[in-house]
């Protein structure tokens, strides 16, 4: 097989080997951006002296045939491309002859994958964006529409403190906005142009890598040339966010298989987002929620995998540097599924507020009576502990907090008054947490306001 690095090798390479050293098989992806920054090397090679004018363009023209071959289909790829970059420039120099040799100089696959990858990086860093706004939005929805319904609040998964629907559902909106604010990081590491780095020393031809910079959309240029060649920090970076998201939508998930469940019940599946059993015929299963929740843990792996690689490297470029690609890939294909599926899911919820109420007992309010001695002058500690002993008499009799008398509750403690039963009641517990972030209307319309503006923003 011949090379086109094949000059210094007295024999070709072995079979396997070559199949074990190819990454077309998956650097395919990054034809559009290799194509991309080609043209612009070409460009920049006028600039530099290296190329006339009219050789570029001819350069450029072939770019652009191998360009749309490659998007019909028409492309034939041959038993030695080894990857995108060498494919690429084989066709190019078929169709344009010998002057296609030229575009190679001063430049390396080194700081050509990485500025591929980049490239194709921002592309999917956009694409994220939009699906996760999208998430937000739907999010938003189901908030607006069910703003102050109560249900049962929840810590160790044991009833805690009533809360609503609204307050739930944006609780996962925020952790979205989170890895928003990492996946504009993100794309201000990538946008960082390595090429011109050469393969680890710079480039010998006087080529204006801004003016390159400029012409691919990139805001900075990197300032070392090994470090060009061999940063991948923004390849990590997208990979931690992507875990962010997956451990975010995993959460959700979690929290809709158990609502969804016979046991809670509080919503109910539409029938597209949600499979049967081959066995059981009554079975309705969540299992876009579970998949969601298991590929969070593919994307860790993908994160962790691709640490584990640039853990052990010098600077400069080395073959490991290969296997960055797959696990991005992978992590963008899976958040492809998970985030899009997560917004349709939840537009087509139903809810179940009877299933709700039916959950809102008594000892939901335990500290709101707690409060309701505070506020007759009793320290918070003492308050809790005398309502831990009516807690206590309530469960001894077997029966609910609110069938207590205020004589009962008086032989706990002479502090309780007229207004203590008062307290037993959803609508004044939720009203009375009006600081920001709590369950009061006016707090969660001023938190779903705020949420808007995120989107919009
Ligand atoms: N396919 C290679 C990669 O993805 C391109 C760079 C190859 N460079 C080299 N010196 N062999 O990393």
């Amino acid at each position: 097989m011949s090379k086109l690095w094949g000059g210094r090798f007295a024999k070709g390479t072995d079979a396997l080997v070559h199949e074990f050293n190819a990454s077309l098989r998956f650097d395919m992806r990054l034809a559009e951006q290799d194509i991309a920054g080609s043209k612009a090397w070409a460009q920049g090679l006028v600039g530099a002296g290296v190329l006339t004018q009219p050789e570029a363009d001819t350069i450029i023209a072939g770019l652009g045939e191998v360009e749309e071959e490659l998007a019909n289909g028409r492309f034939q790829f041959d038993p030695t491309d080894e990857d995108i970059h060498t494919a690429v420039e084989r066709r190019l120099t078929e169709i344009v002859g010998a002057v296609g040799g030229k575009l190679h100089t001063g430049r390396s696959r080194n700081d050509q994958v990485a500025t591929d990858f980049r490239l194709w990086l921002l592309g999917a860093c956009d694409q994220v964006a939009a699906w996760l706004t999208d998430l937000q939005q739907a999010l938003i929805e189901s908030a607006e529409a069910n703003l102050n319904l109560p249900m049962p609040g929840y810590t160790h998964l044991q009833h805690a403190q009533p809360v609503t629907w609204g307050h739930w559902i944006l609780s996962h909106f925020w952790p979205l906005t989170r890895d928003q604010e990492r996946l504009g990081q993100v794309r201000q590491r990538t946008a960082v142009l390595p090429l011109g780095s050469g393969a680890l020393a710079g480039t010998a031809f006087p080529v204006d890598r801004q003016a390159l910079a400029d012409a691919l959309g990139f805001v900075a240029i990197s300032q070392n040339s090994l470090d060009g060649v061999s940063d991948r920090d923004f390849a990590a970076d997208f990979l931690y966010m992507a875990t962010m998201i997956g451990l975010h939508l995993s959460r959700l998930s979690e929290q809709l298989v158990l609502f969804s469940s016979s046991e809670f019940g509080f919503v109910r599946l539409d029938d597209g987002y949600s499979t049967g059993s081959s066995l059981m015929p009554q079975k309705k299963n969540p299992d876009t929620l579970e998949l969601t929740r298991g590929k969070s843990g593919r994307i860790l792996g993908n994160l962790v995998g691709l640490l584990t690689t640039l853990k052990g490297l010098p600077s400069s470029y080395d073959k490991d540097l290969q296997e960055d690609k797959e696990p991005v890939f992978d992590a963008f294909d899976t958040l492809s599924h998970t985030l899009p599926i997560m917004a349709g899911l939840l537009r087509t919820l139903t809810l179940r507020p009877e299933r709700m109420a039916q959950q809102l007992e008594p000892s939901l309010l335990s500290t709101d009576l707690a409060d309701y001695l505070v506020k007759q002058g009793v320290p918070f500690r003492r308050a809790h502990h005398l309502v831990g002993e009516v807690v206590q008499l309530a469960e001894n009799r077997g029966v609910p907090l609110t069938a207590l008398t205020l004589t009962d509750l008086k032989t706990v403690s002479e502090l309780f008054g007229e207004g203590a039963t008062a307290v037993f009641n959803i609508p004044s517990s939720l009203s009375s947490r009006s600081a920001t972030g709590g369950t009061a209307p006016e707090a969660l319309q001023a938190q779903l306001n705020a949420a808007k503006q995120v989107v919009s923003g």
